[in-house]
This record gives structure tokens, C-alpha cells and sequence, in this order.
């Protein structure tokens, strides 16, 4: 049974995106080799992602996995015109059912804040991958917002290093 995993690179203040969707901060960072990475890559049966994550995936800057992975891709949204390789579901749940089918016994990576917040709060999210990078970018989308505060409890899996990225790989208790 495929599980969900939100996989994503967060800077040491944890913001996973620059004020205006900026990505930029993340050239460079992940230049040196991380077998954690690439073992997560191998192990990727779908993708799920929101519309913001979406709109810069359509473009070859911004391939997903920079173009080291393909696959099916699923994209939640209520609004977002089609991409030729991208499935547009307006529903959450259909959307996690589908790319959950899609992928087999492996990962479905999920990639955006919003919908892996909205799958945490379904129920739905079983581990997160965060690859803690060394920059403070002191404002933008975090990794996980909840106006108000709550408390998610989460186990730890893996711990390591690979050059300046922290690898922190948990298990949604
Ligand atoms: N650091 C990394 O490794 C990494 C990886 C991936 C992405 N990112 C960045 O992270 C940012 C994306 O995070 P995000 O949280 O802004 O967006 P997101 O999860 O990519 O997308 C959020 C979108 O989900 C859609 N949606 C559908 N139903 C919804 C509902 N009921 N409630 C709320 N949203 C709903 C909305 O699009 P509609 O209005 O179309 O419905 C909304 O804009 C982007 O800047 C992206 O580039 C960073």
C-alpha cells in the first residue's frame, strides 16, 4: 500500500518558500551528493502537489525533482488550467486516492505546504521528509501553518547529514 510522504527542503527558520513563491534560495544548496535523496527518488510511485507548486513545475526550470524523476503527477486544485502530464483533481481525497493507486507499494511525495497540511489533517499523511538547508529566510509559506497552534506528534525515523543538509525523516504518530 503506497504511503504519503510530505517531501520537502526547509530553510534553518522553516520556510519552505520565499515571500512571492521565491525559490531561488535553493540554488545550490543541494549540490552535493545525498543518498538520502536519491534513495526517496527511487522509491517515488506518484506525486501530489497544490496549485502553487504546480504553476512553476510546468516550466523546465522548475521540473519536479529537477527533472530526475517521471512519473504520474496529481495536482489538487479548484482552478488551475490542464498541463499535458499533470492530473487535475478539485478534491482532496479523490486526489490521494488516485495518486495512492498510481503508486503501487511505493511513495506518493507530496509537494506544497497547503495540501500536506490539508492531508495531515485528513488523516492522511504518514512521514515527512524535510531536508533542513542553511539559510534563514525570515518570511514566507512554512513548512507547517495553523493559525492558532497545534500539536502534531511525530516519531523519528532517520537522522543525517549529507554536506551542509540536515536529513530529518519522521513518522506521523
Ligand atoms: N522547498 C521545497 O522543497 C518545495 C517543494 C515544493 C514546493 N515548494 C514551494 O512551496 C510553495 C507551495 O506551498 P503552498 O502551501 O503555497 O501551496 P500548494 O500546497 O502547492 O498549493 C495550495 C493550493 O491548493 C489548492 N487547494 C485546493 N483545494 C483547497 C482547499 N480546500 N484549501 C486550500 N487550498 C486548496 C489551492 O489552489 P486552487 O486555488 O487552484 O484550488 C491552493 O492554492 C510554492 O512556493 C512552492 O514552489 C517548495
Amino acid at each position: 500500500m503506497a504511503k504519503l510522504l510530505y517531501h520537502i527542503t526547509m530553510s534553518l527558520d522553516g520556510f519552505v518558500a520565499a515571500p512571492g513563491d521565491d525559490m531561488t534560495w535553493l540554488s545550490g544548496l543541494h549540490a552535493e551528493p545525498n543518498p538520502v535523496v536519491e534513495r526517496v527518488i527511487g522509491g517515488i510511485g506518484a506525486v501530489l502537489m497544490g496549485h502553487h507548486t504546480y504553476a512553476p513545475a510546468t516550466t523546465a526550470e522548475g521540473e519536479v525533482y529537477g527533472g530526475r524523476w517521471r512519473g504520474p503527477i496529481f495536482v489538487v486544485t479548484r482552478d488551475a488550467a490542464p498541463s499535458p502530464g499533470f492530473t487535475l483533481v478539485g478534491d482532496l481525497g479523490e486526489a490521494v486516492a488516485a495518486a495512492s493507486a498510481a503508486a503501487g507499494d511505493g511513495y506518493v511525495a507530496v509537494l506544497g505546504a497547503t495540501t500536506a497540511r490539508r492531508c495531515l489533517e485528513a488523516g492522511l499523511l504518514d512521514e515527512v521528509l524535510v531536508h533542513v538547508a542553511p539559510v534563514l529566510l525570515g518570511d514566507g509559506v512554512r513548512l507547517f501553518d495553523h493559525p492558532g497552534g497545534t500539536r502534531v506528534r511525530l516519531d523519528p525515523v532517520e537522522l543525517s547529514h549529507a554536506g551542509a543538509i540536515t536529513n530529518a525523516w519522521y513518522r506521523v504518530a
